[in-house]
C-alpha cells in the first residue's frame, strides 16, 4: 500500500467546534502566548496554566470528529494512512484512526513535571491543581509548550519522508519545527493542501495540488482525486 501521511492543524476540528489559533476569533485572540503557554508561564502563573488547560479539555470532550476525519479513517482502506497533527485533541482517535502521532501533545493527558516523556490518563477534565505525579513532581499538561522540544519531531521527519503523497490539513504554517515538515519530502511526491484560507507554500520539488475548501468539503474532493 501507498504511504499517505497527512500533516493537520487546528483547521482539521474547525467544524467540529474547535477553535482554531489564529483566526480572528481564535484562541490567541483571547489568550497571550506567553500567559498561558511557556515554561514560565508554568512556573511562575501555574493557576493560570492549569485553568487554560482545564478550560480546553472541558471543551473537547464535548465535541466529536467531523467528516474530515472520518474521511482520513475511510481513506486507510486504499492507503497506509499516517497522521501527524499539531492538534492536542483526541478526534482523530476517535474517528479510529490507526497511525496518529501528536507533536505538540494530547490535552486528555498529564505528565510529570521532571520527565515530560511519563505521561499519565486522567478521567474527567480538571487537573487538581496540587497533583503529584508518582516520581514526585508536580503534574502538569501533556502539551509542548513555546520554546520545548518537541519530541515526536524526528519520527514525524522519518515518517514524511517515506510518504508517497503528502496531504496538509488546516495548518496556518506558521509554528516551526512543526511547519518544516514539508521539506522533507521526497522530491516529485505530490503534496495535496486542503483550507479555505491556503497559506503560502513554497515547494518547487513537488507537485501542488490547492483545494481551498474547508476540511470536511475538500476530504471528498481528494477522496476522488486520490481514488
Ligand atoms: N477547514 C480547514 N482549514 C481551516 C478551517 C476549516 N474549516 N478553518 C480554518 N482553517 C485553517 C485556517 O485557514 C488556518 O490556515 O486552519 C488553519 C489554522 O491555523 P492556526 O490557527 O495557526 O492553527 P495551527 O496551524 O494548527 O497552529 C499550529 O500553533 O499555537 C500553536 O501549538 C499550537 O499546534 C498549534 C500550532
Amino acid at each position: 500500500m501507498k504511504k499517505l501521511v497527512v500533516f493537520t492543524g487546528a483547521g482539521i476540528s474547525a467544524e467540529s467546534g474547535i477553535a482554531t489559533f489564529r483566526a480572528s476569533d481564535g484562541l490567541w485572540a483571547n489568550y497571550r502566548i506567553e500567559d498561558v503557554c511557556t515554561p514560565e508561564a508554568l512556573q511562575n502563573n501555574r493557576e493560570q496554566v492549569i485553568d487554560f488547560y482545564n478550560m480546553r479539555r472541558k471543551e473537547v470532550l464535548t465535541k466529536q470528529p467531523n467528516a474530515a476525519h472520518l474521511g482520513l479513517k475511510e481513506l486507510e482502506k486504499q492507503f497506509d494512512v499516517q497522521i501527524i497533527t499539531q492538534n492536542v485533541d483526541d478526534l482523530h482517535e476517535r474517528a479510529k484512526s490507526k497511525n496518529v502521532l501528536h507533536l505538540h501533545g494530547e490535552i486528555l493527558k498529564l505528565c510529570s513535571s521532571r520527565d515530560v516523556s511519563q505521561t499519565i490518563e486522567f478521567d474527567g477534565w480538571e487537573q487538581n491543581l496540587d497533583a503529584r505525579h508518582s516520581d514526585g513532581s508536580l503534574l502538569r499538561p501533556f502539551i509542548v509548550l513555546f520554546g520545548e522540544q518537541v519530541p515526536m519531531l524526528e519520527r514525524a521527519i522519518d515518517l514524511t519522508a517515506e510518504a508517497d503523497i503528502f496531504v496538509v490539513i488546516g495548518t496556518s504554517l506558521q509554528v516551526y519545527p512543526a511547519a518544516s515538515l514539508l521539506h522533507y519530502t521526497r522530491p516529485n511526491v505530490p503534496v495535496y493542501v486542503i483550507d479555505p484560507n491556503v497559506p503560502a507554500i513554497s515547494l518547487p520539488r513537488n507537485p501542488l495540488h490547492i483545494i481551498q475548501k474547508s476540511a470536511t468539503e475538500g476530504i471528498e474532493e481528494l477522496i476522488r482525486l486520490l481514488s
